[in-house]
């Protein structure tokens, strides 16, 4: 038997390894060129984007985290001595507190000593591995890099499995992709396993409006970082002063959309890709949708993939839900 004070840590790829700086060239090329302009919001995440990202999820004004985090606090060890998972597979690779307490009631209360985060980005499992290695020595910790839209399928079952995604990832992606992401979780998951997802929740407008644009103006700084990422990448010079962070919520899509608005007539060069990109004034590029659930909705979504709802669990307030669900 394995010692239990050391248990093994791994990370090791699911894919090629491949060069990200090729893929931020090609992405900001279609996205700064478009008819509507957009920018992939993976690339808030830079050190500075990550740590704006943290000081938003401590905001008054964004609920989110918090009220996921009171769910998982009031319901994991119910939920762990019930589903009795052998490993907890994360979608991203969390060190955060709600991950925390998930791995912490799989312990207390179920058999899995086995922790399975997949990311794109090594650097952040290689963090996260370190931070829950130092807490927890009897957890397996096996980090896999890769994409789990199309790698998902590759990770072989060490029994039963409970796959997570939180904090309301999911409606980052458009329905499209959503649908692809939701259709790969299903078929990684064989009778008796499940998946555990937070959803934040449609609400009144200005409380979400408030979300994506505190009054401290972190979430601008946040929207306007991703402006500092493209500079440094590209060696371009768009001046962010000329930029202003918008939100607003598209009823029709049931989705928040932030955008960053030409204040004035821009033109900017990006040395790298060898090219001039010109802004009119009130021109927007486009950076994320946050979509916001309803029950409804979610079960809609689910059962478009062979899945069903087995669970719905709100916060206090009624704000964020965790949706639990397995094969229909
Ligand atoms: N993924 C986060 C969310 O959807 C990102 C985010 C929070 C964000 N605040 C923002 C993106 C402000 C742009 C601007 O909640």
């Amino acid at each position: 038997m394995r010692d239990e004070g050391n248990a093994p840590v791994t990370v090791s790829y699911l894919t090629e390894p491949h060069d990200h700086r090729e893929d931020l060239l090609q992405d900001v090329r279609h996205g700064l060129t478009a008819h509507h302009k957009y920018l992939p919001s993976k690339y808030f995440y830079d050190a500075v984007g990550s740590k704006l990202f943290e000081q938003i999820t401590e905001l008054p004004e964004y609920y989110l985290t918090r009220a996921e985090a009171e769910i998982i606090r009031e319901h994991a060890d119910e939920l762990m001595a019930e589903l009795q998972p052998d490993e907890l597979l994360e979608l991203g690779s969390g060190s955060s507190t709600k991950t925390q307490m998930l791995i912490e009631a799989m312990y207390r209360s179920g058999p899995g000593r086995r922790y399975v985060p997949i990311d794109i980005s090594e650097d952040a499992l290689r963090e996260a591995a370190g931070e829950l290695r130092g807490r927890y020595t009897w957890l397996e910790i096996e980090g896999l890099v890769g994409d789990y839209v199309a790698d998902l399928a590759k990770i072989r079952r060490r029994g039963r499995r409970l796959i997570i995604f939180l904090g309301s990832t999911v409606g980052n992606y458009e329905p499209t992709m959503r649908y692809s992401l939701l259709r790969s979780v299903a078929a990684a998951l064989a009778p008796g396993d499940s998946f555990l997802l937070g959803v934040d929740l449609v609400k009144d407008e200005p409380t979400m409006v408030a979300a994506y644009d505190d009054s401290a103006g972190v979430s601008a700084e946040f929207n306007l970082n991703i402006l500092r990422v493209v500079n440094r990448e590209l060696d371009g010079d768009i001046p962010l002063d000329a930029f202003k962070h918008v939100t607003r919520f598209d009823v029709e899509l049931s989705c928040m959309a932030q955008s960053l608005r030409a204040t004035r007539p821009v033109v900017a060069n990006l040395r790298k890709l060898d090219l001039a990109v010109t802004f009119h004034e009130g021109e927007e590029i486009h950076t994320e949708v946050s979509c916001k659930f309803a029950r409804e909705q979610v079960g809609r979504d689910f059962e478009a993939v062979g899945m069903r709802v087995d669970q719905w669990l709100t916060d206090s307030k009624g704000r964020f839900a965790l949706a639990l669900g397995s094969h229909a």
